[in-house]
């Protein structure tokens, strides 16, 4: 039985800042930025989206033509949750409209459990093959303001469901793990960004890498060479890059630096262009690696390795399917990336400085571009979210409310 993804699709805001904006206020030459960890822009969150709306978009173009009575699980996988006990995962339930008979949860560890989620889900459909499993892995990645982090600050949701019937891309049943008590990433519950020792997580990125793919071995007898293509957790896109090289040095691997090039530049467009989306991010670089036109991946098997601070790390394959292309919005995709709103850098910070009211009182969200659902605000402490009708844009009143920021 093949087990794997049937559908895919993610959801970036509509908003976002060209990072030669940010090189110049931050006073720093944009080739850092553009050349030494491979960023040229950045996806930034309006204040009437949060990880439910942004997962909820991907989530509604994934089940497009999938029978929602199929879909016994909601698995959310994000690290920005907006709630310590209720699960994401229900108010996308709701959103979408899923039948009752379901099964929604929220899944933790940092941007890995994403992976850990399409594990389970891997495991629960070979378990109940006529069972689909919805996948939402949602995140806003946010540093402090003139932070070494800033730069690589993103935004955005993928969406998949897993299923015994897929489309896209098969995906194999035997995972290389990796776990380890470190200090390279963290958020306590009080701060709203992360706090990093940003050179120390490159390095037990890298020995993640390592062990998982030892592990792997040990449980595939895989070689490097049984993978034409390789996806890695992009923190920021030099990241995939770095890490690719590592790993076939480490392997002796014979190839040429144009033919490593070749085997994972394709998967860090789109993330060169929005940033890190934590848990969404390696699936992000899958969608950018399925969506190049030049590439013909029928049959190409893919060696994912997905990396979560803290830390946690996964080594595993996938085999891509004949007539993936046929299932994917690329297009649609391509349309929505190039047709984002650039910031002006008091817009960013007006955006960037933006909170809900910390103490639940009332509260309207002004509106801005969004997909089809909007956080509408917050009443009795309670998100309250809306679908937007085709076409809506924002109220005169809800540009007073923010003054500096832009609206449609
Ligand atoms: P930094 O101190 O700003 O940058 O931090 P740098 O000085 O290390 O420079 C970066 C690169 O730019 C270097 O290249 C420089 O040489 C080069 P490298 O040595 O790496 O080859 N450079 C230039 N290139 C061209 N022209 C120039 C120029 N100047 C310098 N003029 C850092 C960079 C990534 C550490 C920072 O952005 C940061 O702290 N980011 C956040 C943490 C992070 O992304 N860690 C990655 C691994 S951990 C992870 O992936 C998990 C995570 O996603 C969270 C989760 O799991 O939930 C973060």
């Amino acid at each position: 039985m093949k087990i794997g993804i049937e559908t895919i699709s993610m959801y970036v805001p509509r908003y976002g800042l060209d990072l030669r904006i940010l090189a110049e206020h931050r006073d720093v030459d944009y080739n850092k930025y553009h050349q030494g960890i491979g960023q040229e822009f950045m996806s930034v969150p309006s204040p009437d989206e949060d990880v439910v709306t942004m997962g909820a978009n991907a989530a509604q173009q994934a089940m497009a033509g999938v029978d929602p009575t199929d879909v016994r699980t909601v698995i959310f996988a994000t690290e920005s949750g907006i709630d310590q006990s209720k699960a994401a995962a229900i108010y996308v339930h709701k959103l979408l409209s899923l039948p009752e008979n379901c099964r929604t949860v929220e899944m933790k560890q940092a941007c890995c459990s994403s992976s850990s989620a399409l594990h389970f889900a891997l495991a629960t459909v070979a378990l109940k093959p006529k069972e689909k499993v919805l996948i939402i892995a949602s995140d806003i990645a946010r540093y402090g303001l003139e932070s070494a982090g800033e730069p690589t600050q993103g935004a955005g949701a993928v969406a998949m469901v897993i299923s015994a019937s897929p489309r896209i891309m098969e995906i194999g049943p035997e995972v290389g793990y990796f776990t380890e008590d470190v200090m390279d990433f963290w958020r306590p519950n009080y701060k709203n960004e992360a706090l990093v020792d940003g050179k120390y997580s490159i390095k037990v990125y890298m020995n993640a890498l390592e062990h998982c793919w030892k592990h792997y071995q040990e449980e595939t007898h895989a070689r490097f060479e049984d993978f034409d293509h390789f996806c890695y957790h992009l923190p920021f896109s030099r990241m995939g890059t770095k890490a690719h090289l590592h790993l076939a040095r480490h392997e002796k691997a014979g190839l040429s630096s144009k033919e490593l090039q070749a085997q994972v530049d394709p998967s860090l467009g789109y993330n060169r262009i929005t940033g890190n989306a934590y848990t969404a991010s390696l699936y992000m670089g899958l969608l950018s690696l399925l969506d190049n036109n030049d590439l013909n991946l029928a049959h190409k098997n893919i060696g994912f390795f997905s990396y979560g601070s803290g830390c946690m790390g996964a080594f595993f394959g996938g085999s891509v399917l004949p007539g993936y292309r046929e299932h994917l919005n690329s297009s649609e995709r391509a349309a929505w990336l190039r047709d984002r709103h650039h910031l002006t850098y008091e817009e960013y910070l007006s955006f960037y400085n933006h909170s809900l009211p910390q103490n639940g009182h009332n509260y309207r969200t002004s509106r801005h571009r969004s997909g089809a659902f909007r956080l509408a605000g917050v009443e009795s402490h309670q998100r309250i979210y809306e679908c937007v009708p085709a076409g809506a844009g924002a109220s005169a009143e809800s540009v007073k409310a923010l003054a500096a920021a832009p609206a449609v």
